[in-house]
């Protein structure tokens, strides 16, 4: 896992370096950690619309998914950030779609992995469920 977790913190910081971020000026990487031991990555891509403009997590699991991947083992999320930075509401459901009890997002800076959680920790209640009451 040491290996990969230095393989992740470099296609994250590869997909930073490609971000399209010229209205926030805030660059994101991804790179998500597949359970066929791949390594898929993605960056945020802004709009002149604003909203039209997508999450760094989102395009990596679009990754991930288009590459035939079934289950996500590990997210790295990276941001050239004072604070650091978590994925937002929105990703970590996406990433709960594909994700197992062991999911672990890491949080980094250009360098190194700042902070670990599960996903659990994240999202604890996460919306999992389409059953309705009859
Ligand atoms: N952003 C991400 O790509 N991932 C996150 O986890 C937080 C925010 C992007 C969206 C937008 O392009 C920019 O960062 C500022 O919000």
């Amino acid at each position: 896992m040491r290996d990969k977790i230095a393989e992740l913190l470099a296609a994250a910081k590869q997909a930073h370096g490609r971000a399209y971020a010229p209205y926030s000026g805030f660059k994101v990487g991804a790179a998500v950690l597949g359970d066929d031991d791949k390594i898929y990555m993605g960056c945020n891509t802004e709009n002149i619309s604003y909203p039209c403009g997508s999450c760094a997590e989102q395009n990596a699991v679009g990754a991930f998914v288009c590459g035939g991947g079934h289950k996500i083992k590990a997210v790295l999320v990276m941001a050239d950030s004072i604070k650091t930075i978590s994925p937002c509401g929105a990703c970590l459901q996406r990433i709960n779609e594909f994700a197992d009890k062991e999911t672990t997002i890491y949080l980094a800076d250009l360098e190194k992995i700042r902070q670990t959680y599960s996903l659990r920790e994240l999202l604890p209640n996460a919306f999992n469920d389409l059953e309705i009451n009859k």
